[in-house]
């Protein structure tokens, strides 16, 4: 593999990709690395510490043509305007990708190699060249909870989810603040009065909130002080997508499709930044003591880890706050339920950026390199 093309590297999951990229220098393995725009043709590329052409255009099937890989964050639009196009041009390298639009056709492969490497030998040897990123909450469960599939201990999930505004996109990031700003700016003077009444405070707040000059541009409603218990658009029964996707996509990661685990529950948009959060309620297909839960959850993989089911360390480690920004996946809040003892609760937190988005997709590139 000599030349990889990398599509959408500006965007938000591309400047974390080029970031992950550059730190584990990635860059180093890849002999031409070439950038594409769909806008900025023939301008210079980033610096990644080498000499790389100028940019080439997104949408040039030959010149796409040239790479042995490509990896795209560019969005669902450009992978359908432009995949068909290069494979029907006969293109047969590796295509590397975030959005959902390839993930539930029959030949690709969703990619999460710390759960599924041998689904994606597999896919290898059978000669599968395309490669998709999973949901990011399907993603993050699995990084979490997946010593238990692993040791086929699963009769079902139910995850509920926390979402971070950053799922929704980066202009949804700074609404999220826009709107903190607005509500503190409209109580500004009260809070600074310790006299002053906090039912009035949160009778301006909540005014402030319903007022049309609330900015929800983007969330289309308040999200700052509230939620949103809806994720992406309807399909059957009354599921959202996101939650469709919790069930297909965590199937297909885990190569059982045509054994499927039933996994289900409520996705909700919170004013967490970039980090998902899930409660799980799982049920066990058997009796196991917590002390082996918690062996069998932390032996998974090297970024998983079980945080003890205790107040203080619950409270500064099992937070979007805590995690932001790293590959942290941390399990807590285990226990076993009211319900009986093959019911488990869990709680799990991690990047919806990292290993929700940009790091499966180098893992990729690096399993591709070997
Ligand atoms: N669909 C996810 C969300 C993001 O809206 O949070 C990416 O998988």
């Amino acid at each position: 593999m000599k030349r990889v093309g990398f599509v959408g590297w500006r965007g938000m999951v591309g400047s974390v990709l080029m970031q992950r990229m550059l730190e584990e220098r990635d860059f180093d393995l890849i002999a031409e690395p070439v950038f594409f725009t769909t806008s900025q043709a023939g301008q210079p590329g980033p610096d990644i510490g080498k000499t790389i052409p100028t940019l080439k255009d997104a949408r040039d099937i030959s010149e796409l043509q040239q790479m042995d890989a490509i990896i795209s964050c560019q969005g669902g639009d450009y992978t359908t305007e432009v995949y068909a196009k290069l494979r029907e041009a006969g293109w047969k390298g590796y295509w590397i990708d975030a959005a959902s639009t390839l993930r539930m056709v029959d030949d690709s492969i969703i990619i999460l190699d710390p759960v599924n490497l041998s689904v994606i030998e597999q896919g290898l040897s059978q000669g599968i060249k395309t490669f998709v990123g999973g949901n990011c909450t399907v993603s993050l469960m699995l990084m979490g909870l997946g010593g238990l599939f692993r040791e086929n201990l699963v009769e079902w999930v139910s995850s509920m989810t926390y979402q971070a505004a950053s799922g929704a996109g980066a202009q949804n990031m700074r609404e999220l603040i826009s709107q903190m700003g607005q509500i503190e700016a409209s109580v500004k003077a009260e809070l600074a009065n310790p006299a002053s009444a906090i039912l009035e405070i949160d009778r301006q707040v909540a005014e402030t909130m319903r007022s049309g000059s609330f900015e929800t541009a983007n969330f289309g409603v308040p999200l700052a002080g509230s939620l949103i218990p809806w994720i992406d658009k309807a399909v059957d029964a009354g599921q959202s997508k996101e939650e469709w996707k919790g069930f297909v996509e965590t199937n297909k990661i885990l190569g059982r499709s045509s054994d499927p685990v039933a996994i289900d529950g409520t996705c909700v948009r919170i004013g967490a930044m970039r980090c998902h959060s899930q409660a799980f309620t799982i049920k066990l297909k058997q009796d196991v003591p917590l002390d082996e839960i918690e062996s069998i959850i932390a032996s998974a993989n090297d970024w998983v880890k079980v945080v003890p089911n205790e107040r203080e360390i619950t409270m500064r480690e099992l937070t979007p706050t805590r995690v932001t920004g790293t590959l942290s996946i941390p399990v807590g809040r285990l226990r076993k339920m009211k319900m009986g003892p093959d019911y488990l609760n869990a709680f799990s937190v991690g990047d919806q950026l990292l290993w929700g988005a940009a790091e499966p997709l180098r893992r990729m590139l690096r399993i591709l390199m070997q």
